[in-house]
């Protein structure tokens, strides 16, 4: 008999991680590998943000941070966020803070799924999903998208996803990896499909203040009123305000649902240490340019990096509205040689990409999507004209 319960066998490691894992091997062996496989902001927490912190330590809070749901000035300005960025009105009991956006999903599929539920989950996906999913004891339902349709789930293909036992749909707007933003029309002609079905949305919203050329980011919850009480909408402080590190979400919906992973996270964890929730408190509640210059600069290298891409022999890239990512079609050298290997699918394509042209992307295949994979573009524009022209002098030595 294993000593680890059968939840931690069945627990697959990320593979974004053994994508990074390998490039670094490669670093520290001396390569000089350019890596597009960052999920995280390259710009440092803004000043203000880091002051209060410190300034919060210098203070004294350094004890117990009550309650568990979090600070009642912080969950106010979670509040005013959502209602100023997303025309979402919560009230702060409706709010739970937690250990970043990825914790917060965590507590509500343990709290919303039981064994045997299914729930929605569309291709491409953000590599956490699945495994929460499973961790929980749920079935993912995979809906596999086009990429003609810029990989967007349409009422159709929820339609046909829909059984008695679907439990919960998983949305992801601004996109990670697909670099989509789903359109006010097309979550409202989603949102119409369940509005008469006991399923919950959850709406992982991280990406919503970076978008590009004019897109706007729209919460389900806000295209009809009945989607309020059948939404979680997840956003963290992570990719807004470049602070991965600090590990600080929030999750809103109804007050049922929240007390219940309050409860939880009471029993794994408590709350989030109180100097990093003053210090998000000031993220959110503060001057906002800093958010505008970083989104402005993701657009630059976004537009940058979408042209260069689709300027390389057997690639083919649709324009990033959100997110800092983009999602190419790799598909055309699928069958062919590279360097003496055969490609058969995204794993192989990276792999020979970072064995041979020192640059390191992550396969599709770990976004269930085996035909694409994602480059980061949270780095310079530097190293997004080197690592391209590595890629591209690599890939026409093939063409
Ligand atoms: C789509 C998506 N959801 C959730 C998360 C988790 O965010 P956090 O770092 O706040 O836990 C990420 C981070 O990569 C993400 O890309």
């Amino acid at each position: 008999m294993s000593i680890l319960s059968q939840r931690a066998q069945a627990l697959q490691p990320s593979a974004t991680m053994a994508v990074s894992a390998r490039a670094k091997e490669l670093k520290s062996q001396g390569v000089d590998v350019i890596s597009f496989g960052a999920g995280e902001p390259d710009f440092d927490t803004p000043e203000h943000i880091k002051q209060a912190a410190k300034n919060a330590l210098d203070a004294g809070e350094t004890k117990y941070s009550l309650p568990v749901n979090g600070k009642p000035e912080l969950r106010e300005a979670i509040v005013e966020k959502f209602k100023r960025d997303n025309n979402l009105e919560y009230s702060p009991s409706q709010v739970c803070v937690s250990y970043g956006g990825k914790c917060c999903l965590y507590l509500a599929f343990q709290t919303i799924v039981d064994p045997g539920d299914e729930v929605i989950i569309q291709t491409p996906y953000w590599v956490s999903y699945p495994e929460q999913v499973k961790q929980a004891g749920g079935v993912p339902v995979f809906v596999e998208t086009e990429e003609k349709n810029d990989f967007k789930l349409t009422p159709e293909l929820l339609e046909r996803a829909i059984t008695d036992k679907t439990k919960v749909l998983v949305l992801n707007s601004p996109s990670n990896p697909g670099g989509f933003t789903y359109t006010f029309e097309e979550l409202k002609g989603l949102a119409e499909v369940i509005a008469d079905k006991d399923i919950i949305v959850f709406s992982d919203e991280m990406y919503d203040r970076l978008v590009y050329d004019g897109t706007k980011c729209t919460s389900i919850a806000a295209t009809m009123p009945e989607m309020m009480e059948k939404t979680l909408t997840f956003n963290a402080m992570s990719k807004t305000f470049a602070m991965t590190g600090w590990r600080l979400g929030y999750v809103a919906g109804p007050e049922n649902i929240i007390n219940a992973m309050t409860k939880l996270q009471s029993q794994a964890a408590s709350a989030p240490a109180g100097f990093i929730q003053t210090a998000a408190t000031v993220g959110l509640k503060g001057d906002q340019q800093c958010v505008e210059d970083m989104r402005s600069e993701f657009q630059r290298r976004a537009k940058r990096m979408y042209e260069r891409l689709n300027e390389i022999p057997g690639l083919s890239c649709i324009k990033p509205t959100g997110a800092f990512y983009c999602f190419p079609n790799i598909s055309g050298w699928f069958g062919r040689e590279l360097a003496g290997k055969k490609i058969t699918g995204s794993l192989d394509f990276c792999a020979t990409l970072l064995d041979e042209a020192h640059v390191a992307i992550v396969p599709g295949v770990a976004f269930g999507c085996d035909s694409n994979a994602r480059l980061s573009f949270a780095t310079s524009m530097e190293n997004i004209e080197n690592g391209l022209n590595r890629i591209e002098e690599f890939l026409k030595k093939y063409a």
